[in-house]
C-alpha cells in the first residue's frame, strides 16, 4: 500500500506535468480523481487492510488527494489562460495600436488665421461684432439709403423688420469707429450670409473687414497696403491690378484682381476669360460715413477693404466648388 499511494502521486504529478491541453487535463483528472479513478480505488481499498494500518493509509491518501486536486486546479487554469493568449480568439498583445487620429484646422479657419496674421503683423488690431444686425450697421450708417439700387448687390435674409442676418462684415467699420477715436486700424473677421447658392456661392461664407483711418492717408496707402497683404498672401511675384468700382461707403472705391491662378492671364474657363480674377473690394472711406461716426472730415481720411475668406482660399488651394468646404467630407478636408 505504502509504496502504492506514492507511485500514484508521483506519476499524477509527472503525467500533469507534461499534458499540453485542458482536455487532456480534465481527461488525466477523471483517471486518477474520478469515480473508478487511481485514487479512489486506493481509499476504498484501505478498508480491506488490517485495522491498526488503516489510520495511518488513510491521511496519507487523503493529503496526496487534495494536493493532487490542487495541482489539476492550477494546470487546469494556467492551460485556459494560455488558450485564450495563444488560441485562435487570442488578443495579440504585441500588435501595434490603432493611432488616435489627429485633426486639423479646417481650411477656412486656416486662411482666416493667414489673412489675421498678416494684418496683426502690420499693426492692425482685430475686432468682432454681431451676425445678427440692424439695418442701421448693415446698410443706412453705411451710405445705403432706404430704397437705395445698391442694396439690391446683396440677396439679404430679413430677420424682422429693420433687422438682419448680416451681409458683409463692414457694419463693424461704423462699430469699430463708434467706439474708438482715430487712429483705427483694425480688421474685423467673421461670417456673413446671402440668399445666394452655385459654384462660388454659398448662403454663408467669410469675410475679413479692414480699416485704417488717421491724418493723411492715402489711396497710395490703400494700394501699398493690399500689395504688401497680396504679395505676403499668395506670392512675391504675384501680378495684381485696381479696378474703379463701386460702393456706397467708399470713394473712390475699387476692386482687386490678381492674375488668374490658374492661366497665368491667357484665359481660361476660371477667369471668364478675362486672365484677371476679383479677391477685394476696397476704397477711401466716404466722408458720409465719417459724418454718421462724428468723425472730423477735414481732419481724418481713410481706406476700408473686405476680402471674401472662401474666395481667397479656393484661389490658394485651387479649388473650383466653394460648397466643398462645408460638405464635412474628410477626403477633401483632411488634404488641408
Ligand atoms: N462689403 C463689401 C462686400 O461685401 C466689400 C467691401 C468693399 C468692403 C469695399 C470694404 C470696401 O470695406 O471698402 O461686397
Amino acid at each position: 500500500m505504502q509504496a502504492s499511494i506514492e507511485e500514484i502521486h508521483s506519476t499524477a504529478l509527472s503525467e500533469i506535468e507534461t499534458a499540453q491541453d485542458a482536455e487532456t487535463l480534465k481527461a488525466l483528472a477523471t483517471r486518477y480523481l474520478g469515480r473508478k479513478g487511481r485514487l479512489t480505488q486506493f481509499l476504498r481499498d484501505i478498508a480491506k487492510l488490517p485495522p491498526q494500518e488503516r489510520p495511518a493509509a488513510g491521511r496519507q491518501a487523503n493529503t496526496v488527494k487534495r494536493e493532487l486536486e490542487k495541482r489539476f486546479a492550477e494546470a487546469l487554469a494556467q492551460a485556459e489562460n494560455h488558450a485564450a493568449a495563444h488560441g485562435e480568439d487570442a488578443i495579440d498583445v504585441s500588435l501595434p495600436g490603432r493611432p488616435a487620429r489627429v485633426g486639423s484646422l479646417h481650411p477656412v479657419t486656416q486662411v482666416n488665421q493667414q489673412i489675421c496674421g498678416i494684418f496683426s503683423k502690420l499693426g492692425f488690431d482685430i475686432a468682432e461684432g454681431p451676425e445678427v444686425e440692424t439695418d442701421y450697421y448693415n446698410f443706412e450708417a453705411l451710405n445705403f439709403p432706404p430704397h437705395h439700387p445698391a442694396r439690391d448687390m446683396q440677396d439679404t435674409f430679413f430677420v424682422s423688420d429693420g433687422i438682419v442676418l448680416r451681409t458683409h462684415t463692414s457694419p463693424l467699420q461704423v462699430r469699430v469707429m463708434e467706439k474708438t477715436a482715430p487712429p483705427v486700424k483694425t480688421i474685423a473677421p467673421g461670417k456673413v450670409y446671402r440668399c445666394d447658392s452655385d459654384l462660388t456661392h454659398t448662403p454663408m461664407f467669410h469675410q475679413v473687414e479692414g480699416l485704417l483711418v488717421d491724418e493723411g492717408i492715402s489711396f497710395g496707402d490703400l494700394k501699398g497696403t493690399l500689395t504688401a497683404f497680396i504679395h505676403r498672401f499668395f506670392d512675391e511675384r504675384i501680378r495684381l491690378r485696381f479696378r474703379p468700382s463701386f460702393f456706397p461707403f467708399t470713394e473712390p472705391s475699387a476692386e482687386v484682381d490678381i492674375l488668374c491662378v490658374i492661366c497665368r492671364g491667357s484665359g481660361c474657363r476660371v477667369c471668364s476669360h478675362t486672365g484677371w480674377l476679383e479677391i477685394l473690394g476696397a476704397g477711401m472711406v466716404h466722408p458720409a460715413v465719417f459724418e454718421n461716426v462724428g468723425y472730423d472730415t477735414s481732419r481724418y481720411t481713410g481706406f476700408a477693404f473686405g476680402v471674401g475668406v472662401e474666395r481667397l482660399a479656393m484661389l490658394k488651394h485651387g479649388i473650383d466648388d466653394i460648397r466643398r468646404f462645408f460638405e464635412s467630407d474628410m477626403r477633401f478636408l483632411s488634404q488641408f
